[in-house]
């Protein structure tokens, strides 16, 4: 079962996913936890290029290709191989961010992403997938305050320091997706405290999990 979490900066997808994660193998199961961009070594590589804000003059477009080449390897390399070895795979952002953020933030062609993303995953989408929303004003916030304990303002902080605009249009994209898939999405209230929110997706996994015939017990 491949599960992608999605949302804007500082809605807590890393905290759900490893939550749930946690949870998961408590019930005997072996998650792969895994994220966008950054789950292979292609992608470690290209993070520095797409996420540090010291990064100047990088085109909406080379930004989609980057974004692009990490997913395509990731799925062939992590993903595709975890999948066939019969494990649960969580992924922090996937198709649906660049739908979001290259997409609703910046402006490109919607339908060019969809084949473009079909290209790089060779068609393989989520079974399900966790839409954490959050009013951009609470997300920035939280992510800035990580940003700041961290001491990765700069080195992860290209995104944080778009506009608010911006960050409100990949909001409204995210909902948008989500309205348009009610049989993929499930979007939860980010605003919740972390447990809250874990337990939500558990019982979405679940339900998901026994449509399939496999419990979790
Ligand atoms: P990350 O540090 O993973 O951010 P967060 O902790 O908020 O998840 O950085 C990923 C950034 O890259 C995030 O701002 C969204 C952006 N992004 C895109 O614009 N398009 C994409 O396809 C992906 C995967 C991420």
């Amino acid at each position: 079962m491949f599960i992608s979490f999605e949302g804007i900066e500082g809605s807590g997808k890393s905290t759900a996913q490893r939550l749930l994660g946690e949870h998961l193998q408590g019930r005997g199961h072996d998650p792969l936890l895994t994220r966008e961009p950054g789950g292979c070594a292609l992608g470690r590589s290209l993070r520095p290029i797409l996420l540090d804000a010291r990064t100047r003059g990088l085109s909406s477009r080379a930004e989609l290709y980057l974004f692009l080449a990490d997913r395509a390897q990731h799925v062939a390399e992590v993903i595709r191989p975890a999948l066939e070895a019969g494990h649960i795979v969580l992924c922090d952002r996937y198709t649906d961010s660049t739908l979001a953020y290259q997409g609703y933030g910046r402006g490109l062609d919607p339908e060019h992403l969809r084949r473009i993303n079909d290209m790089a995953t060779g068609g393989l989408l989520p079974d399900v997938t966790f839409l954490l929303d959050l009013p951009v004003h609470c997300g920035l916030e939280r992510a800035g305050l990580r940003n700041r304990e961290e001491g990765t303002v700069l080195s992860e902080g290209r995104f944080d320091a778009e506009s608010l605009e911006f960050h409100e249009r990949v909001r409204r994209g995210y909902r948008t997706l989500a309205l348009e898939e009610p049989d993929r999405f499930v979007i939860i209230d980010a605003a919740q405290p972390p447990e809250d929110v874990m337990l939500q997706c558990l019982s979405a996994v679940e339900a998901a999990l026994r449509q399939r015939g496999r419990g979790l017990d």
